[in-house]
């Protein structure tokens, strides 16, 4: 089936028991035996939850893998990725990932006698550089936040089947709607779900899609051991999110299209990123390797007072940490997302303080171009 028809029906079969056709929540933490040593299928609540399985099999539907798992977080999806690996394991990671990515590696996961060499992927050649016989996984966001840089998944896969290593795709910015990394060879696929998946800004979510029987048995281990799942209650709003992921996706697209235009050609802005702009350094690999170019727009107007000038005077446009809602929302890197980075490992990775972040929603476009306009009259 095409991606909006499954985003509609994939996982989300009306309920065996009554025919409701939205997917019920189950508000349980344990169910009744049948006798003793006899389940229905179902024994607690943490192992699993009809709710939260019709997620999963959404989410694996969606990003044509074998099987997904629902967290409670996008960085708890990460960490018990992460958690497949053993003391001594090195990976391979881009190098401005999801500063919340950064901190847990930094802060946790380095503590485990894990190793993590962060370099731009964007260069394949940086990735074979940078892997030792430890290397286990190479982990990629692709775009990366904030800056927009590209990965070519599929070249990295094949550097990842060379070395033996597990591919890994953030692909949160993209959603399934516009960028598939299993079929262009990866082999795991995280998300924040907190962002285009359920996309109205009302759940804090994560999933993780494997393809291979090992992966999909570890994380199965970790995710009922560990136990960060996510409820049946934000199961089921995710759920109901990823019904409209198809028209909302074409929706902020169609927006960021515009917005990118507009800022582009703006004499107060320096640089403006977006893939689907012909002056991005990728457009060509955006092309290739996914069907769209996403709701992401990072432009700099050189400094911090004059972006605190801008942000200071949207009105529609809010100012707020996340992306991936309908609403727009637009932030400030340097102090907000990537606040975890010091001042020169921002500097270099090009995160200066003059760089904005819009996250474009589904609002009118002419709106959002007059908003911006205006708080740009005033920078
Ligand atoms: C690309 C990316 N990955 C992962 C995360 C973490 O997700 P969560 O906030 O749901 O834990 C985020 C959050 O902003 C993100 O932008």
């Amino acid at each position: 089936m095409g991606l909006s028809t499954d985003a509609i029906h994939a996982g989300q079969e009306s309920d065996p028991t009554t025919g409701a056709v939205s997917v019920p929540i189950y508000q349980t933490s344990t169910y009744e035996m049948a006798e003793l040593g006899v389940t229905r299928g179902y024994d607690y609540a943490r192992t699993i939850n009809p709710t939260r399985s019709a997620l999963e099999r959404s989410i694996a539907a969606l990003e044509k893998g074998q099987r997904g798992f629902a967290f409670a977080s996008g960085m708890a999806a990460i960490n018990a990725v992460f958690s497949m690996l053993s003391t001594g394991d090195h990976v391979v990671i881009s190098e401005n990932v999801y500063g919340g990515t950064f901190r847990l590696i930094n802060g946790v996961l380095k503590n485990f006698g894990l190793s993590f060499s962060f370099v731009d992927t964007s260069d394949l050649a940086n990735v074979e550089k940078a892997m030792t016989p430890h290397t286990r996984m190479v982990f990629v966001e692709t775009p990366t936040n904030p800056i927009l840089t590209l990965t070519d998944i599929a070249g990295a896969a094949k550097l990842c089947r060379r070395k033996d290593a597990t591919l890994i795709v953030d692909n949160t910015f993209m959603s399934p709607y516009f960028q598939s990394p299993i079929p262009l060879g990866a082999d795991i696929v995280v998300h924040s779900t907190t962002k285009f998946l359920n996309g109205h800004s009302d759940s804090v979510g994560g999933a993780a899609v494997a393809v291979k029987k090992e992966h999909i048995e570890k994380l199965h281990f970790i995710q009922k051991s560990a136990g960060a799942v996510l409820s049946p209650f934000d199961s089921w709003l995710v759920l109901r999110g990823i019904k409209t992921l198809a028209v909302r996706m074409d929706r902020h697209e169609a927006n960021a299209r515009a917005i990118a235009d507009f800022l582009d050609g703006h004499p107060r802005i320096k640089r403006v990123a977006y893939p689907g702009l012909d002056s991005h350094p990728q457009h060509a690999l955006a092309k290739k390797q996914a069907r769209g170019f996403g709701a992401l727009i990072t432009f700099d107007l050189g400094g911090l007072d004059a972006a605190k000038a801008l942000l200071s005077r949207v009105r529609l446009c809010s100012l707020g940490e996340s992306l991936g809602g309908i609403e727009t929302l637009i932030s400030h890197p340097a102090t907000m997302t990537h606040a975890g980075y010091t001042q020169p490992e921002r500097d270099a990775l090009g995160i200066g303080n003059g760089l904005v972040r819009i996250s474009v929603g589904c609002e009118d476009a002419e709106d959002l171009i007059a908003d911006l306009q205006r708080a740009l009259d005033a920078v």
